[in-house]
């Protein structure tokens, strides 16, 4: 997605350069910050940081001290270092036999509250503060802004005492009873946010319940965190630019994980997926599982292409974006009385005047041809021509920014992406559909004299939400085809919540706006709001397992459909996320560190897995390797099904009682296709005692599919009368 939305980290690519370094001297300069992971820290003492040197002290051949090539050490929740190496130093590493894994640290880039109500989540829901106020959310992000007043702790009791972190802010930076850890590790030097992108996803999970706040008067109300009571803690790791490095990622979640966080939320994500053992946030968010912490990460602002969702991982939750019923358009009244409506943030008036109408190409600059002046490029636009004017602009990213800068009274955008979301322009702007877009060009020819009025933008209602949002990351999971993801959809669209007084408040830097308060759109806006939702059951059930809360959010989710959230649960996973069903799930599907590792048995040899989990963990041989999809996942899918062929698929699963104690539940499969005949055997399971496990069989019988993307979804929901478990199943050919 584009402009201010467009915080999701991606990764850019790592630049492969055929590396002449082999034959030369190794070079300081082609030296390249890599990632050398160690696995879990072993248990017997050990010193990380002096193994850390001695591994370096064995390959580094060159003449600086070998400190200054290791730039970070992993060692309080997992094992590891980065350091700056060339490619032979990197091969001698790969090869030795501690080494799960090298990689180089590649970028990553960042990707109210009228949300919570929207999904039945208002101020008077049942909450336990006491409980509520033991949970601390790990924020990975661009920092906070501890003066905002969605981080004060008034009325907040001392911080839990489970709580070791530490308030390493960087100077000026202060800690509070909510705000209870800070610490840094990009060149910013400070957990101080200056980019926004941080306090808004904080906010959003935990910020307190703030009355009267509004963006320049739009979308006015109480702007609050789903969990006003949990504490935060924010662990600074991107550049002002928004890019942040795998390698402080890392750093930041072997901090949370040692300091105590209970959920961690990272708003942060790359174009492509990595394998899980070269992502940095896969392998951060592995160990916080195994101790016992659930990590909420962004799907991607990619889609709405498929296989893009770049949050793989089977133990991490991964968060789709959906519009909420609030949606912020503008519009603009052409001079013969037409109004067209547009899909933008705009917080200007033009004072219910008509100002001409101007065509890019008309103001060209001599230097530019008429296309470029026509798209609005970069220095193409004459000042003298646009004055006073509305330009027209054939392109929408950053047009408004040149036509700011060219001094021009407003700008009206073509924006043929989807208008799903709506983006802060810096000039009385408006961006507007191809199609609209056309239409005022065509009154433009119409008439001598043409002329428009932008109007300030205005909140409407949208009936047809939730609804995936275009930009949201869509499916199937490139790295494990048969593990859905996303996990779910959360909001994501026009969201309200805590900003940076300092950062800009639009891409342009002439644009000097600040706000305390501001509306972005993103998947970044949606991870929060599940981390939210996942610290709510949390405060419920503080003894549940990360899998156990994540199953509990899936199973409970709204269900979606193909219409407008195409294609199905590739875009949406188990559905919309309901906070209110998420504490009372009835079954949950538990997955635990075994069942993960059995899953990184299917890739990897026994002594890489042993290094990983830290035990001596034996991969099961030959036929018993199993596949993905029998990890006890709270979805079932299978996603490369030989076209034109007969199949029978068989799904496992386990369920544990965590409803009442004497409970039945039957199963019925809501069957949305012919292509398919589902059984559950048994179809029965009757529990007589709390926390009981039951396991049963899914099998799918096809006569043969349809090559192509056509996905076939059904669901197995499990009912006592009380409670509706609900596990999407989804088949779909092979890509031919
Ligand atoms: C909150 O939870 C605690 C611990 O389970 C319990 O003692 C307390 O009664 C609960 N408070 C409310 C208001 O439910
Ligand atoms: C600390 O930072 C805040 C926010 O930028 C500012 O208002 C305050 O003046 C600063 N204090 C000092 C001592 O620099
Ligand atoms: C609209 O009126 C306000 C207040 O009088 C003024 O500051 C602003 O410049 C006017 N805008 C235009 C485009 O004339
Ligand atoms: C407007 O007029 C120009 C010049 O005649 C023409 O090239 C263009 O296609 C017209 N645009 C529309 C939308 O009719
Ligand atoms: C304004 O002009 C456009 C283009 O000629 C036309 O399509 C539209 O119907 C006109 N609106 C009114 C109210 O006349």
């Amino acid at each position: 997605m584009a402009k201010h939305g467009d915080f999701l980290l991606s990764y850019t690519f790592p630049i492969l350069i055929l590396s002449l370094s082999l034959l030369c001297k190794a070079n300081d300069e082609d030296r390249k910050v890599h990632i050398v992971y160690l696995g879990s820290l072993p248990n017997t003492v050990y010193s990380p940081s002096s193994h850390h040197l001695d591994m370096l002290q064995k390959v580094v051949q060159g003449s600086g001290s070998l400190k200054n090539y290791l730039i970070r050490s992993y060692k309080r929740s997992f094992n590891g270092f980065a350091a700056k190496l060339t490619d032979q130093e990197r091969e001698k590493l790969a090869y030795m036999k501690e080494v799960v894994s090298i990689f180089q640290s590649t970028k990553f880039k960042l990707q109210t509250t009228r949300s919570w109500d929207f999904m039945g989540f208002n101020e008077k829901i049942n909450r336990n503060v006491t409980t509520e106020s033991d949970v601390i959310i790990g924020v990975i992000d661009s920092g906070i802004w501890p003066e905002s007043e969605s981080f004060q702790d008034k009325g907040f009791g001392p911080v839990p005492k489970k709580w070791k972190g530490a308030c390493n802010g960087g100077k000026n930076f202060t800690c509070n009873n909510k705000l209870i850890g800070a610490r840094y590790y990009s060149s910013i030097q400070s957990a101080r946010d200056e980019v926004g992108h941080g306090s808004h996803t904080a906010s959003v999970a935990a910020g307190n319940s703030v009355k009267d706040v509004s963006f320049y008067g739009l979308a006015q109300g109480t702007a609050r965190g789903g969990v006003p009571s949990a504490r935060i803690a924010a662990y600074q790791v991107c550049d002002l630019d928004s890019f942040c490095s795998g390698h402080d990622v890392l750093t930041a979640f072997d901090d949370a994980i040692a300091d105590g966080v209970d959920i961690i939320t990272i708003s942060i994500g790359t174009d492509l997926p990595s394998d899980f053992y070269k992502d940095p946030i896969a392998i951060g968010s592995f160990h916080a599982m195994a101790k016992g912490i659930l990590t909420s990460n962004s799907a991607g602002n990619e889609g709405p292409a498929g296989d893009t969702v770049s949050s793989a991982a089977p133990w991490t939750l991964t968060v789709a974006a959906s519009r909420i019923d609030r949606r912020i358009i503008d519009k603009v009244v052409l001079g013969n009385g037409s109004i067209i409506v547009g899909t933008s943030v705009n917080t200007f008036t033009l004072n219910g005047t008509n100002f001409p109408l101007i065509y890019g190409q008309d103001a060209s600059r001599h230097e530019c041809s008429d296309s470029q002046a026509g798209y609005c490029d970069e220095d193409c636009l004459d000042s003298d021509a646009v004055k006073g004017k509305i330009v027209l602009c054939d392109a929408f990213d950053e047009s408004d920014v040149v036509a700011l800068k060219a001094g021009a009274l407003g700008s009206i955008l073509n924006n043929d992406g989807t208008g799903d979301f709506s983006n802060v322009l810096s000039l009385p702007a408006i961006a507007l559909s191809h199609e609209n877009y056309i239409a005022v060009k065509f009154y433009m020819n119409s008439t001598r004299d043409p002329r428009a009025n932008i109007l300030r933008s205005e909140v409407i209602n949208d009936a047809a939400a939730p609804i995936v949002a275009s930009f949201s990351s869509r499916g199937p999971n490139p790295i494990t085809p048969d593990i859905i993801k996303p996990d779910l959809s959360a909001p994501g669209v026009d969201i309200l919540a805590a900003y940076s007084p300092v950062a800009s408040i639009s891409v342009s830097p002439e644009d000097k706006r600040h706000v305390k308060y501001h509306i972005l759109s993103g998947t970044s806006m949606s991870c929060p709001h599940a981390a939210a939702v996942a610290a709510y059951v949390k405060s419920f059930h503080p003894d549940w397992s990360p899998s156990a809360i994540k199953s509990s959010l899936m199973t409970t989710a709204w269900p979606m459909n193909n219409t407008n959230n195409a294609p199905a649960e590739f875009a949406y996973g188990s559905g919309h996320i309901n906070p209110v069903k998420a504490v009372d799930p009835g079954l949950v599907y538990e997955t635990s560190k075994e069942d993960f590792i059995k899953l990184l048995c299917m890739e990897y040899d026994e002594a890489k897995v042993r290094l990983i989990s830290g035990d001596n963990s034996s991969c099961p041989t030959g036929s018993d390797k199993g596949s993905p999809k029998d990890l006890n996942y709270p979805s079932m899918a299978a996603a490369n099904i030989t076209p034109k062929k007969p199949f029978t698929i068989n799904f496992h699963r386990t369920v544990k009682n965590v409803g009442l104690a004497n409970s039945t539940y039957s199963a019925s499969i809501v069957q949305n296709s012919k292509e398919v005949d589902i059984k559950v055997t048994p179809d029965i399971l009757s529990f007589k005692s709390l926390n009981e496990e039951k396991s049963f069989d899914v099998t799918v019988v096809g006569k043969g599919l349809i090559g192509g993307s056509l996905i076939i979804s059904s669901s197995l929901i499990w009912s006592d009368n009380n409670h509706s478990v609900r596990s999407p199943i989804v088949v779909r050919s092979e890509i031919a």
